[in-house]
């Protein structure tokens, strides 16, 4: 049986990406690479059609968290100060990454079942002297697409720029390239891309990086990106994981881009969520507030999470905990990936199969 995966990445790869894994063995110092690198990184600035001579695209052998971190830790200069926003575990571990790098930073901290608050970031920002200020644009822990255009707006005001984690975003929701102040924007291969794990990258505004800070040697964007620009690469990359980016790429283009994404996603989330509001397992966030990649839900005390998951695991489905203060209560479905609708309609039956035997108790 085949397992559909219901988890935030890493997702289901297509027949295409799986085929692009076994490509043949190179050598990351020949011309083949440079052709491999140069065709991945033309098409993530393709994915906001952005302009290469004003935007750098950085690949980095690593998971999400490591272009995260290349972000923070090269973008923010010697003496410059960032402000965190926080509603989540993403928002607080760009505040983690921030302390271990040495940057002074403060946090603007909401409950993670809230929206941050423009008029708090605004009052914040005019308090103290900020380069930048952090955001997730999609909060994974609750599925909130945290609405960046009126933080953004605020930021331009202040002179501030962003820094936007768009690691479960990047390729199914819009990011303004041309009108957020963003100087950076960090994301992965194997969520809303359908990549496998392996390669992250950054989107880095070129001008940016003039300065770069030079806090890490492996995780230094303009090293990176003075290789990259060249044809070559500072360090060994995943080759093949590269070959399955550019496949996935190729078929994300042929499907219409990041708004088709950003549709299809919303149309397996419309099924996954009558599934569970059928039989009363309600969402953790109102609809106009969630992403299209990911809703949390909220159990209620029907089922302890543990059962639900080892139920439907057993049935060919991963789903996800929630994460710390919400473990107890919420779980979390996201629709990345190669899943069908035949997938998600099994899954509607699967549940109502599991909780109708739990209420039966
Ligand atoms: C918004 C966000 N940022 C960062 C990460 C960290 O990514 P990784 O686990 O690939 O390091 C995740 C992972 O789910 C995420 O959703």
């Amino acid at each position: 049986m085949r397992t559909v995966l219901l988890n935030p990445g890493p997702v289901n790869l297509s027949g295409r990406v799986r085929a692009a894994l076994a490509q043949p063995d190179i050598c990351h110092r020949e011309p083949e690479f440079a052709r491999l690198q140069h065709a991945v990184r033309r098409g993530l600035l393709a994915v906001y059609g952005l302009d290469d001579a004003v935007w750098g695209s950085v690949l980095l052998t690593g998971s999400g968290t490591a272009a995260v971190e290349a972000m923070i830790s090269s973008c923010v200069p010697r003496g410059g100060r960032l402000l965190s926003i926080e509603n989540g575990v993403y928002g607080e571990r760009m505040s983690l990454i921030a302390e271990a790098n040495g940057i002074e930073l403060d946090r603007l901290t909401t409950d993670w079942l809230a929206a941050p608050d423009a008029d708090a970031l605004d009052a914040a920002l005019g308090e103290k002297s900020y380069t930048h200020v952090s955001v997730v644009h999609h909060e994974t822990t609750t599925g909130r697409l945290n609405r960046i255009a009126l933080l953004a707006e605020v930021c331009k005001r202040h002179g501030v720029s962003l820094l936007l984690d768009a690691v479960s975003s990047f390729g199914a929701e819009e990011i303004d390239f041309g009108d957020w102040p963003i100087a950076a924007c960090a994301g992965t291969a194997n969520k809303c891309l359908h990549g496998a794990p392996g390669v992250a990258f950054v989107i880095v505004r070129r001008s940016g990086l003039a300065e770069s800070a030079k806090r890490s040697v492996y995780l230094d964007l303009a090293t990176y990106l003075n290789h990259q620009d060249a044809g070559s690469t500072p360090f060994t990359q995943s080759i093949q994981t590269l070959y399955a980016l550019e496949a996935a790429l190729d078929e994300f283009f042929d499907a219409g881009g990041w708004r088709a994404r950003n549709a299809l996603f919303a149309e397996r989330m419309g099924a996954i969520h009558a599934a569970l509001s059928e039989i009363g397992v309600e969402s953790l966030l109102p609809e106009s507030e969630r992403s299209c990649v990911l809703e949390a839900f909220n159990l209620q005390g029907r089922l302890a999470y543990s059962k639900l998951h080892d139920a439907l695991k057993a049935r060919g489905f991963v789903i996800y905990a929630g994460r710390g203060k919400l473990a107890a209560e919420a779980f979390r479905i996201s629709a990345m990936g190669d899943i069908t609708t035949a997938d998600l309609e099994r899954l509607g039956e699967e549940l109502r199969k599991i909780l109708a035997k739990a209420g039966a108790r």
